[in-house]
């Protein structure tokens, strides 16, 4: 094992086990609150044990997952692999990753009385002890996956390259990356990133979001969508000092695996997309990313990137589309390759490389 791999497993083991699950910032502790209403109903059925050693920063469950085959990368103790299970139901599938044996022997534990409390004949999910850099060794095959989610891990990760390639390799054409991290807004000089309780609290391996867009868009990913963006709460003088003026936050992206659709820029042709309704969670409106957000019944008019994510994915069934890519007029109004400041931030721009 690498020493950072070490080094971050020793820290998430001795937060598990010596210091009753606490860690030094308030980062991995606000994500309870801001839970929408469908999914506090589930997280209120969750065994508490599993629910104090949570490490989120976001709450990285995307919408209409029924039947989904879904990988949450650095499950931990599986507060998001159950939620995930119950959403899923009984015909999909959860699996969790984790190098902890620590965290993993909690999230085991609770399989069964978790399945029972869902009401499912048979538990749908499986713990996987591994690195997220190397799912192949634990037999997760190309294009097999639905939706990767993951929840403050990746920043962990010492090769963020191989992790996002991991993923791309699993996911199924037309799945889905959505997963919560913390960012910066700058590269983290290496004093910081060297330091053991930096990065072990998730600040010093985070990632600039211009590399993280260019690692995106490197590794296949041409446009990817910023769901929600919001400052990290650090709430410890000793940790605040040591940052200095480093911006960190906390942002939950969605990039869609569209390989022969998604281009570098948003452009026009001519389309429009029609949220019909019917997703749990979305009766009157979707929201697709944080600024696209589809009325029900109302017309948008859609550049050809938004309108492959709705079009050729598991959200196609809810959506009427007219308009196909004939005739290209140039590109989507509005449309920047500008950086991935998101609205959230400073009101303008998001994402990697999508219209406005
Ligand atoms: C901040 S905690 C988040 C845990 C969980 N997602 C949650 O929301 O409670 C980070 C987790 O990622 C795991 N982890 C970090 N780097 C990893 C790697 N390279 N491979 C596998 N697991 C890793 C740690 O063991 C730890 O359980």
């Amino acid at each position: 094992m690498s020493d950072v791999r070490k080094e971050v497993k020793d820290y998430y083991s001795n937060i598990t086990v010596n210091e009753e699950g606490k860690m030094k910032t308030s980062i991995c502790s606000c994500a309870l609150e801001n839970f929408p209403p469908h999914i506090q109903e589930i997280r209120n059925q969750i065994d508490p044990e599993i629910i104090t050693h949570f490490y989120g920063c976001g709450s990285p469950i995307p919408l209409e997952l029924t039947g989904c085959t879904v990988l949450d990368l650095g499950c931990g103790t599986g507060l998001d692999v159950y939620t995930l299970s119950k959403l899923v139901g009984e015909k999909g599938k959860v699996i969790g990753v984790d190098m902890n044996e620590d965290q993993l022997a909690i999230a085991e534990k609770h399989r069964d009385s978790m399945a029972e409390k869902f009401g499912f004949s048979k538990s749908n999910v499986e713990f996987k002890k591994g690195f997220i850099e190397d799912l192949k060794s634990l037999g997760i095959e190309d294009g097999s996956v639905d939706v990767v989610v993951s929840n403050c891990v990746i920043n962990l990760s010492p090769n963020k390259e191989d992790v996002f390639k991991e993923i791309w390799r699993v996911l199924k054409n037309g799945g889905e990356l959505y997963f919560s991290d913390i960012f910066a807004d700058r590269r983290v000089p290496e004093d910081i990133s060297n330091n053991k309780i930096l990065r072990g609290e998730c600040l010093g391996g985070a990632m600039y979001i211009e590399d993280f867009r260019r690692l995106l868009n490197k590794v296949g990913w041409k446009d990817f969508r910023y769901m929600s963006s919001t400052p990290a709460p650090i709430n410890n003088f000793e940790i605040e000092r040591l940052i200095g003026n480093i911006k960190f936050s906390s942002r939950t992206v969605r990039a869609f695996k569209l390989p022969d659709l998604i281009e570098d820029i948003c452009e026009q042709y001519g389309q429009f997309a029609i949220y019909n309704g019917g997703i749990i969670g979305s009766e009157f409106s979707l929201k697709l990313d944080d600024h696209h957000t589809f009325e029900k019944g109302l017309p948008m008019s859609v550049c050809g990137n938004t309108c492959a994510m709705v079009e050729n994915t598991r959200f196609s069934k809810y959506f009427t589309i007219y308009g196909n890519r004939d005739v290209h007029y140039g590109p989507f109004e509005g449309c920047g390759t500008s950086p991935s400041i998101s609205q959230d931030d400073e009101g303008s721009c998001s994402g990697g490389s999508c219209c406005c």
